[in-house]
């Protein structure tokens, strides 16, 4: 049997530099904008370890949108070997399943509402501006506006009073540095 903290240590050994650190604030973030809604943690914390699995060297697939390669990892691979009632796989599996921000979807749970916002925040702020540039490619323009259709993509997105919060305080920081971004480089990104 499966248990989380085998997918913790799975996320941490196949997540490359950045998947373990994101799940990471992916449920600090949720723990923040879910606080009043009644949703199965444990279902949830299963949810965000595995939601970008799809995206990682070891199991993303060319051409394959990285949501539905980690529901198919999940549904396939790793549900079946755990205790999780069937109840908890679905939930499970529809929260990865949607949670990209290009998901133009309702959801209808609670759990894919608050890993989809919480991951949409995760792309605002400086925060946000440094997952761009770790990205690359090592062209700061291209990186910049990649910044700016991301930020314009999700600003409009939040629906949890707390994460419409945060995203106002993150998108005028992002503003901010954005615009010492562009001062300091004398136009030439
Ligand atoms: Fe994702
Ligand atoms: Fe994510």
């Amino acid at each position: 049997m499966l248990t989380l903290a085998d997918i913790e240590r799975m996320t941490r050994e196949d997540g490359e530099g950045w998947g373990y650190a994101h799940v990471r604030r992916v449920l600090k973030l949720a723990a923040a904008i879910g606080a009043d809604l009644d949703y199965d943690h444990e279902a949830f914390d299963w949810a965000v370890h595995l939601h970008d699995w799809g995206a990682f060297p070891r199991y993303r697939q060319p051409g394959v949108d990285h949501a539905l390669r980690s529901r198919q990892i999940a549904e396939c691979d790793i549900l079946p070997q755990t205790a999780l009632s069937a109840r908890q796989a679905a939930l499970i599996l529809d929260a990865i399943e949607k949670h990209d921000y290009r998901d133009e979807r309702p959801v209808e749970t609670a759990e894919a509402l608050v890993l989809r916002e919480a991951d949409f925040l995760d792309f605002l702020g400086v925060i946000g501006m440094a997952r761009e540039f770790a990205w690359g490619p090592n062209n700061l323009q291209t990186c910049y506006e990649r910044i700016l259709a991301r930020r314009n993509a999700v600003r409009a997105r939040f629906t949890l009073p707390v994460a419409q919060q945060i995203a106002v305080q993150r998108l005028e920081t992002m503003q901010w540095a954005l615009e010492r971004l562009l001062e300091e480089s004398f136009g030439d990104l």
